[in-house]
Parts: C-alpha cells; sequence; structure tokens
C-alpha cells in the first residue's frame, strides 16, 4: 500500500498470513508431484537431464519461500502466540508443526544441504557401478562422505541421547533409538524363533503353479477392479504402470498410484496394488479443506506405511479377502485357477522364505531385513561401526538372523538406494508400519462386529470407515505415539504383529 493511503482493508491476522504463504507452498507442491509423475511414468529418456534441473531450479525456489514464512518476523510472533496459549485447536496444530519443521530447516546452513545434495548427487552413478560388480571399494569412499555429513547434520539440528535421533524425526517425528531398540530385539528374538520353526515344517508349496499367460489390459481391469472395491477413488485418482510402484499426491481431489505388470504372473502386480491404493486411501482420506496446512498432511512414513501394509498383507493375503475376490480371479483367468482350490491358492500366496532382498521378502522376514539395516545404520551414525567393515557386518548378520548366505555385495549392502541418497533413519518407519498396521488392524475388528464376514462379501467400506475416523481424518493433529494411543486404547505394542504372525503362519505350516 502506498504511504499515507487511507484505504481500509480487511483486518489479518498473522494466522491468515502464514496460511496464504502456505497455500503458495502448496501450489509448489502440486508442480513438483505432477512433474515427478511425469518424470516416472511417461518422460521419454532424453528428457531426464533437463527435467533434473527443472526440479533442481523449483526445489530452490520452494526453499526459499519456505525460508519465507518467517519474514517480518511472523512465526516468532506465531510461536509466542501459541507459547501463550492464544491460538484455538486448529491453529495450535498448524502453528505447532510448521515451527517445528522451520527449526529444524534453519539450523541447516545453505552451505551444508548444498554439500549434501551435490554429494549425494555424485554418489549415485557410483553406487549403480559398484551394485553391478559387487564392488564395494568403488561405493566406499562416497558412503564415508555421506555418513560424515549425516552424522554433521546431527550435530547441527541437535539431540538428546543418539544422533541417530536427529536423523529419524523428519520421518518419525518423535521417535528415538531407545524406543526403537527394545521394540526391535523383542521382534527378532521372536522372527527368528518363528523362522526356525517354519524351516522345519513338513508344509511344502509351489507358486509356480500361479504361472500363465495373463493379457496386460486384462490385468489392468482386473487391478483397477480391486482397488476401487476397497475405495479408491477413481474420481479422485489414477492407477498407471512404472518400475517401481509408488504413491504421490497431486491435491486431494487427485492422488495417483501405479504398480507394475508382468504377462506371466498376475499376482505380481496385485500386491503392490493393494500396497499403493493403500498409501492412498489415506492420502484420499485427509481432510481436504485443510489442504496446504499440517492438518491436511500425514503423521509420518510409519503411520503412511501402516495403511499401506494393512490392505496389503492383513486383508491382501488373508483368506477373507480371497474369498471374495479368488471367484473372480478364476472366472477371469481360469487358466491355471481353475484347477486351484482356494485353499492351495491361500496357501501358496504365504510362502515363508529367506531371502537376500528386502524388497521380495514375506511378511515373516521383511523385518528381520529391516532390524539388520537399523542396527548398522545405527552404528555408523554412533561411530561403533567403521564403514569399511560393512560388507562383512552385514553378511554375518544376514547369515545369523535369516540363515542366507550373501554371494556378493550387489544383492547384499549395496542392494538398496536408500544410503546413496542421504536416506538414514529411514528404513525402521518400514517395520514400524507393520508394526502399526496388525495393532490398527486388531482395534477395527474390536470395534466392528463381523468385519472380516463383511470382507468376505467384498464390503471393504466397514474398514475404511474405521481407519477414516481414527487415523486419517486427524492429520498432523497427533503424534504418531499419541495417534496409536487415541485409536488403539494403547502404546504401539509388537504383541499385536506378533501375534498375528504367530496364528497366521502356525496355520499354514501346522507348527505347534
Ligand atoms: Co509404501
Amino acid at each position: 500500500m502506498p504511504k499515507g493511503s487511507t484505504q481500509k482493508v480487511p483486518i489479518q491476522t498473522d494466522f491468515d498470513t502464514l496460511k496464504a504463504r502456505l497455500s503458495e507452498l502448496a501450489h509448489f507442491s502440486s508442480v513438483i508431484a505432477l512433474l515427478d509423475w511425469d518424470k516416472q511414468v511417461y518422460m521419454p529418456k532424453h528428457g531426464a537431464e533437463l527435467r533434473a534441473a527443472t526440479f533442481s531450479y523449483l526445489a530452490g525456489l520452494l526453499h526459499q519461500r519456505f525460508v519465507e514464512l518467517d519474514a517480518d518476523g511472523l512465526l516468532e510472533r506465531l510461536r509466542h502466540e501459541l507459547n501463550q496459549n492464544k491460538l484455538d485447536a486448529d491453529q495450535t496444530v498448524v502453528v505447532r508443526e510448521v515451527v517445528r519443521t522451520f527449526d529444524r530447516e534453519k539450523k541447516l546452513p545453505q552451505k551444508f544441504v548444498q554439500e549434501m545434495a551435490e554429494t549425494v548427487a555424485r554418489a549415485h552413478g557410483f553406487w549403480e557401478e559398484a551394485k553391478k560388480s559387487g564392488k564395494f571399494q568403488i561405493f566406499a569412499p562416497h558412503l564415508e562422505k555421506i555418513i560424515a555429513l549425516k552424522k554433521e547434520e546431527a550435530r547441527l539440528v541437535g539431540y538428546k541421547d543418539s544422533p541417530y535421533d536427529a536423523l529419524l524425526d523428519p520421518y518419525e517425528p518423535g521417535m528415538t533409538a531407545a524406543q526403537l531398540e527394545p521394540l526391535f530385539a523383542d521382534l527378532r528374538e521372536f522372527l527368528v524363533e518363528l523362522l526356525k520353526k517354519i524351516k522345519k515344517s513338513k508344509v511344502r508349496q509351489n507358486p509356480k503353479m500361479f504361472f500363465g499367460n495373463f493379457p496386460l489390459d486384462r490385468q489392468r481391469k482386473l487391478n483397477e477392479l480391486v482397488a476401487a472395491k476397497i475405495g479408491f477413488n477413481f474420481s479422485a485418482g489414477r492407477l498407471d504402470e512404472s518400475t517401481h510402484p509408488f504413491t504421490i499426491t497431486i491435491n486431494p481431489g487427485d492422488v495417483r498410484v501405479t504398480s507394475r505388470f508382468n504377462p506371466r504372473d498376475v499376482l505380481y502386480s496385485i500386491s503392490p496394488t493393494l500396497h499403493e491404493a493403500g498409501h492412498a486411501l489415506y492420502e484420499q482420506g485427509l481432510p481436504s479443506e485443510h489442504f496446504g496446512t499440517p492438518l491436511a498432511d500425514p503423521v509420518s512414513l510409519g503411520i503412511h506405511e501402516s495403511q499401506s501394509r494393512l490392505w496389503e498383507n492383513l486383508v491382501g493375503l488373508s483368506l477373507p479377502f480371497w474369498k471374495y475376490f479368488y471367484p473372480k480371479l478364476r472366472k477371469e483367468f481360469p487358466k491355471p485357477f481353475g484347477k486351484i482350490s482356494l485353499g492351495d491358492f491361500y496357501q501358496n500366496i504365504n510362502v515363508v522364505k529367506p531371502s537376500l532382498i528386502r524388497i521380495e521378502a514375506d511378511e515373516v522376514t521383511y523385518n528381520l531385513h529391516i532390524i539388520i539395516r537399523f542396527e548398522i545404520e545405527k552404528g555408523l551414525i554412533e561411530g561403533a561401526i567403521n564403514p569399511a567393515d560393512l560388507p562383512k557386518i552385514w553378511n554375518q548378520k544376514y547369515k545369523e538372523y535369516l540363515g542366507v548366505t550373501v554371494p556378493n555385495n550387489g544383492v547384499g549392502v549395496l542392494q538398496d538406494v536408500h544410503w546413496s541418497s542421504g536416506l538414514f533413519g529411514y528404513f525402521p518407519t518400514y517395520a514400524l508400519g507393520n508394526l502399526y498396521s496388525a495393532q490398527f488392524y486388531a482395534a477395527a475388528k474390536d470395534a466392528t462386529p463381523n468385519l472380516e464376514k463383511a470382507i468376505e462379501k467384498g464390503d471393504f467400506s466397514k474398514l475404511l470407515n474405521w481407519l477414516r475416523r481414527n487415523i486419517h481424518v486427524h492429520g498432523r493433529r497427533f503424534s504418531a505415539a499419541d495417534l496409536v494411543r487415541e485409536a488403539t486404547g494403547e502404546k504401539l505394542k509388537p504383541e499385536y504383529y506378533k501375534k498375528y504372525l504367530a496364528e497366521k503362519y502356525s496355520k499354514i505350516y501346522r507348527l505347534e
């Protein structure tokens, strides 16, 4: 407004200003998300180089806008109001969460952020080369640099007990190594025991009996049916194809998932479709009226993963689910399923087999892959493990926990992209997702009479409604720990997941 102007403006509170600035950030994020989706689904190969430059330009702008949230001391004033309890319930959540993210970002100097980004970008090619050849030394100096930077990040951000806590926090706010350790130790002991029993079982399985010829257009239709049936809204989303399935939100009315397809194996697509649709149901269930604010953001990666794993495994690998879907699968693909009974089908989609590769792991062994990564990365960040010893330690743990011998580093310590991308503290959220999922599912069953009877009849709305009411609608109102307590009446306990696995696999493998 020009000096001396007498024009009246409506009174805008600091909170209104914050909301306007957040909404601008949300538009930026929408654009970046759409470009990212395009990159993974449609972009021709030669578009990659300049697309990367576009991303880096937009990321810079987004960061600049984020820093400007506090232009003219806006956040400081709001922080003061927050501390004086002058904000209403919704405003409290928004300011609390924005300030939390902002404080962390502010502690990382621009120079540090740049160095991290450059180091990670440079490391990627070396990691790929090392993975292909199995030669750890090719990647080792880059990994050492990344670990040094992550330690520096922890120091800059600050922590109470372990530097690892500072790295967990952006993915699973409030979670600490001290909380994870007993949780995972308990789980590890249980899983190793269960695995030993399963290995001794006389039950034999043959998932190869599912192979056949499955035209891709018919597979796509079937996957669309499955996603729609569990509640994915195709008027507010899409299902496409990509090498690595993912979910991305453009805005609340546009949540996109991808799956992967194999003409020889129709089941290759169904699990990822259910997994991503589970993520998408969460995104579609967030309160869209609060779009752009933390009230419409997911709580944490662990909670997000609980939604995908719940639909993928607890529902999608269950007998009630297939009582409904198996007749449809048989009708669509009488070869080979016409000759396979539902009982045999169920028995053979639930194969437990220790393997080298995390992303191919079954429900029982999956968390052991995660626990190994957690123990190693915590050791690296706290300084107890020397990066040069990684292959040796990795191979020892795979032998000890899973009973498998790692033939080369490419399918061992180098298999995942995470560390080369600087993602330390990320892996535990996968295992947490599994633990949360079992506890949520148990609570939903408790609160909903005949939940699984409804699923057998193809009615998934009872389960989805429970998730909507107890998890999705809250956005970031609660921390993950409080959300679990609110939704289930208890703190997070590994017992639910252990009980779920023990009951299910005792039947399948006829264990004592
Ligand atoms: Co996921």
